[in-house]
């Protein structure tokens, strides 16, 4: 069975396309490497020894996405494909809102025309509103403060209305915690551009001496050691989690919201000890002020993944640390080595 993955290049579609290979899954993959690159398709190849078609195209190309469905015998669509930076996002609202929302159209369109019926959705806990007790289940209100966040909610109901119009799609909504860490081979992994918006990359490339140090944004929230609390995910245990929904996604119809997260709840500090423990590397910080928009503590309860997907996540902090640094330090200027 051959799967589309959209935004292919990407560090977490990089990562499911090797689980999905590894699987048995055939691939196709839809980039335009506009926040990505080539290099990281050249290596999962390498990795795993497996070939698949990558195409070079823009996920909002309603006719390229019927050729490659058509031409492939495609029977599910992984849409990764979409911008991620917050900042970014409120300094160019309009530019976030028309790509991600009509490559979810798209991408829907698509499937509608070539009788497609499997879609799984990258979406994320950014769409859960500040003011939720915490661990956040599927069913905990939802309300975002700026326009990433919004235009992940706004996918999402997309597809539930879509899917609601027509009784055979049968739609997965992942909701990413905090992705950290790589392969452990350290061929793949984390590749952001510019100044690193995320802790883990910026930790990494102090750690390799790109950044003269980390600065904590604040340590008077109310967590255990004040600093900010959040559910991180080992990037290897996301990509299962795709594999499994699809295998999910193929059982049923309808339209279901799943957190992808551990439970579990880690601090800046307590991420940045492990780090240091682990790798026997300094990662010299600062306290600074707190980052606007930011919450105390977020974590999942990951129930859901557990009893509908058979899906709980494997790998420890220890596990999350060593692997971002093997990355890091194979590749201190990512693919651009
Ligand atoms: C984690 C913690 C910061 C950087 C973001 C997106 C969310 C999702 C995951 C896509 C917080 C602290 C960070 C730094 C720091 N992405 N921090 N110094 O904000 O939980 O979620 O990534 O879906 O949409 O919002 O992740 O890694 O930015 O921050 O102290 O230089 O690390 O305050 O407590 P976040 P993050």
């Amino acid at each position: 069975m051959n799967i589309l993955l959209t935004g292919g290049a990407g560090y977490i579609a990089s990562h499911t396309l090797i689980s999905l290979l590894e699987s048995g899954y055939g691939a196709v993959t839809l980039d335009n490497y506009s926040n990505s690159s080539p290099e990281a398709l050249r290596r999962v190849k390498q990795l795993t020894g497996m070939e698949f078609k990558a195409v070079e195209g823009d996920a909002q190309d309603r006719e390229l996405l019927v050729r490659i469905i058509r031409e492939n015998n495609i029977e599910g669509i992984i849409h990764f494909a979409g911008f991620k930076a917050v900042g970014e996002s409120v300094e160019k609202p309009l530019m976030y809102y028309r790509n991600n929302l009509t490559s979810t159209i798209s991408v829907i369109e698509a499937m509608l025309e070539t009788g497609v019926r499997n879609l799984i959705f990258s979406s994320s806990a950014t769409v859960y509103a500040g003011d939720n007790l915490m661990p956040l289940t599927e069913s905990a209100r939802r309300e975002c403060i700026n326009p990433y966040g919004w235009t992940k909610y706004m996918s999402e109901q997309i597809i539930r209305d879509a899917a609601k119009a027509h009784p055979e799609l049968s739609c997965v909504l992942l909701r990413y915690f905090n992705p950290v860490g790589a392969h452990p081979s350290g061929l793949i992994g984390e590749d952001p551009s510019g100044i690193p918006n995320n802790l883990m990359p910026y930790i990494c490339q102090t750690a390799v001496g790109i950044r003269d140090h980390l600065t904590v944004f604040g340590n008077d929230y109310n967590t255990p050691d004040g600093t900010g609390v959040r559910d991180y995910l080992h990037v290897c245990d996301l990509a299962e989690g795709h594999v499994k929904a699809l295998a999910y996604a193929l059982t049923r119809s309808g339209c279901d919201a799943v957190n992808l997260g551990t439970g579990t709840g880690y601090s800046v500090l307590d991420m940045v000890n492990a780090f240091e423990r682990v790798n026997g590397v300094k990662v010299p910080y600062v306290i600074g002020p707190r980052r606007a928009g930011d919450l105390d503590e977020c974590y999942a309860d990951p129930a859901k993944a557990e009893k509908l997907l058979g899906w709980k996540a494997k790998r420890g902090i220890n596990e999350m640390v060593c692997d971002a640094w093997n990355w890091q330090k194979k590749n201190p200027k990512g693919y651009k080595d």
